[in-house]
C-alpha cells in the first residue's frame, strides 16, 4: 500500500475519518506503529525528553532530528511521516527555515514538517509551503517556549487559540496540533478551521489524536502527563524480562542446549 500523501491527510477531515497519530524515532519503532495501520506518524522532538533523557524538547538538534528521522522515513511504507523543526531551526529567518525544512525533506525521505506556532509564525509556514514544504502547526501549550509559558499549563485564551488556528490555516498549513487546551476550545477550534485538527491533552472532538510512543506504551522513565492513556506496561515487562535473564544467566537455565550448537 503506498504511503498516505499529505492531501489524503487533510481530506479526511471532510470524510470525517478520524486520524490517529503517534510519535516514532528509528527504524524498528516506526516499522511496528505502521504496520498498526495509523494515518500518521511523528518523529517529534519529544525525542528530546522520551529518548535522550533531557527536561524538555530544547536540547535536540536539527542534526539528530534528522539522523532519526532519515531511520523512520526508511521504514514507513503507509502512513504519512511528518519531522518536528527543532528549536530554534525556524526562528532565523524564512531563508533559514526554507534551509532547514529542506535538509528534512531531502536527506529523511519524510514527507512534512510540524513547527510550533500560529500568528506568529504564519509568515514562515506561508514561505515554507510556498516553496513546497508542507507544514503542521502546533499551537497551544508549545514545549519549545516552556520557560516563556512558565511550565506545561493548560492554554485557555480562547481568542488567542482561536486566532493562532486561523492564521495557521490562512497561512497554507496541511493540520494543526492543538496540545493542552480545553475540550469546548478544541471543539470550537475543529468547527471553524476546514484542515484536520490532532488533539494531544485536547479532548475527543479534534480530528485525531497524536501521542508520544513511549507514553502509549508504558516505557516513559519520568513525568507523564494526565491527557495520556498507556495502551501497555512495557516499563514492567523489560525489567521483568531482563530480571529473568539475569536469573538465568547466575543459575546456568540460560543458554540450554537448543541456544547453542554441536
Ligand atoms: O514532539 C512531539 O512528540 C509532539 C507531540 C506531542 C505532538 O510535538
Amino acid at each position: 500500500m503506498p504511503r498516505i500523501t499529505v492531501p489524503e491527510f487533510t481530506g479526511f477531515k471532510a470524510a470525517r475519518r478520524k486520524i490517529a497519530m503517534v510519535t516514532a524515532y528509528d527504524f524498528p519503532q516506526a516499522r511496528l506503529v505502521d504496520a498498526a495501520g495509523i494515518e500518521g506518524i511523528l518523529v517529534g522532538d519529544s525525542m528530546s525528553m522520551v529518548v535522550q533523557g533531557h527536561d524538555n524538547t530544547l536540547p535536540v538538534t536539527l542534526d539528530e532530528m534528522i539522523y532519526h528521522a532519515e531511520m523512520v522515513g526508511r521504514a514507513v511504507e503507509h502512513a504519512l511521516v511528518i519531522v518536528d523543526m527543532p528549536f530554534p531551526s525556524f526562528h532565523l529567518g524564512t531563508h533559514r527555515a526554507i534551509e532547514n525544512a529542506g535538509r528534512i525533506l531531502k536527506e529523511t525521505r519524510c514527507q512534512a514538517v510540524k513547527l510550533e506556532g500560529g500568528v506568529e509564525q504564519a509568515g514562515t509556514i506561508a514561505a515554507l509551503v510556498s516553496a513546497g514544504i508542507p507544514v503542521m502547526a502546533h499551537c497551544g501549550l508549545r514545549p519549545q517556549s516552556v520557560h516563556t509559558l512558565g511550565g506545561y499549563k493548560v492554554q485557555r485564551d480562547e481568542r488567542e487559540l482561536l486566532a493562532d488556528a486561523k492564521a495557521a490555516e490562512k497561512a497554507g498549513a496541511f493540520a494543526i496540533v492543538l496540545e493542552c487546551i480545553p475540550r469546548a476550545i478544541a471543539k470550537r477550534i475543529t468547527e471553524t478551521v476546514n484542515i484536520p485538527t490532532i488533539g494531544i491533552g485536547a479532548g475527543a472532538d479534534c480530528d485525531g489524536q497524536v501521542l508520544v510512543l513511549h507514553d502509549l506504551l508504558g516505557i516513559t522513565t519520568g513525568y507523564v502527563p494526565r491527557f495520556v492513556k498507556p495502551y501497555a506496561d512495557l516499563k514492567t515487562e523489560v525489567t521483568r524480562a531482563v530480571t529473568k535473564y539475569r536469573d538465568e544467566v547466575r543459575s546456568g537455565a540460560f543458554p540450554a542446549k537448543e541456544h547453542g550448537y554441536d
